[in-house]
């Protein structure tokens, strides 16, 4: 979808302290001092930075997300960050549903649904995550499994702009391991047949990522594949110039 702006957003995971903010000021200055158009840059630094990052990158490009947020706005829940919290900090986005997050906290499709309608009632874009194991490719069910996801986790009323889907096979996440292209234009075709069916016109304009070991060298090759709306990018965020090298893919 050439009309649709593509997002690479960079998932810090836990990792970052305080002192991480230089590497955000390098890209904030980087992109500053040579502006890349048609697309859109984000972060996703743990919630204990938004706050400061959120000063660091007024007036900038970069936009900021959160990593995960309850169900709730407030209340009586240890430990656990609201989507009204998130925004307060300065994320105007979260993403949900990583496959990290089913794996350590056993979250559902149903959970990640409940979540995105909370980050809807905050004003925050909900990153949905999505995407099969390894034993799930190899047995032949990777689509099912992700048209499963997309049908379940994602709620009614979601628009090109409060929502955008990633797709993260398990296996390729921090592994240096990378679907072919062949298989990645296969599962972003599907999702998009699936987002179009469900949303008309809204579904056609919604934002596809894939993540997954994307890196300088294979994001160029990655973000020119048929439906592929820029990259949820983990390991290689962390540093301004590799993550630089992925948004470089959409230098003309
Ligand atoms: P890597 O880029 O480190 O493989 O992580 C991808 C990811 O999980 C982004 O959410």
């Amino acid at each position: 979808m050439s009309n649709v702006q593509p997002l690479v957003a960079g998932n810090w995971k836990m990792n970052g302290l305080k002192s991480s903010a230089s590497e955000l000021k390098t890209l904030v200055d980087k992109l500053n001092a040579e502006p890349v158009s048609g697309v859109d840059v984000m972060i996703c630094p743990p919630a204990t930075l938004l706050l400061a990052f959120s000063a660091l990158v007024e007036g900038s490009k970069v936009k900021l997300g959160a990593q995960d947020c309850h169900t709730e706005a407030s209340g009586a829940h240890t430990g656990d960050l609201s989507a009204e919290m998130l925004a307060d900090s300065g994320a105007v986005a979260v993403i949900l549903g990583h496959s990290e997050r089913r794996a350590d906290h056993g979250e559902l499709d149903r959970h990640v649904r409940a979540k995105a309608e909370a980050a809807w009632r905050a004003g925050l874009m909900a990153i949905i995550c999505v995407g099969e194991t390894e034993g799930q490719r190899k047995a032949g069910v990777t689509l099912d499994v992700v048209r499963r996801q997309l049908k379940n986790a994602i709620p009614d009323g979601a628009t090109a702009a409060n929502t955008v889907i990633a797709y993260e096979p398990v296996w390729a996440i921090g592994t240096g391991l990378v679907p072919t292209a062949e298989d990645v234009k296969q599962v972003h075709g599907v999702i998009r047949d699936e987002l179009a069916a469900r949303f008309g016109d809204e579904g056609r304009g919604m934002r596809i990522q894939y993540g997954g070991s994307v890196k300088p060298g294979n994001a160029k090759e990655l973000m020119s594949i048929d439906n592929v709306n820029g990259a949820l990018v983990g390991g290689a965020s962390l540093k301004a110039e590799d993550f630089l090298g992925i948004i470089a893919a959409y230098k003309s």
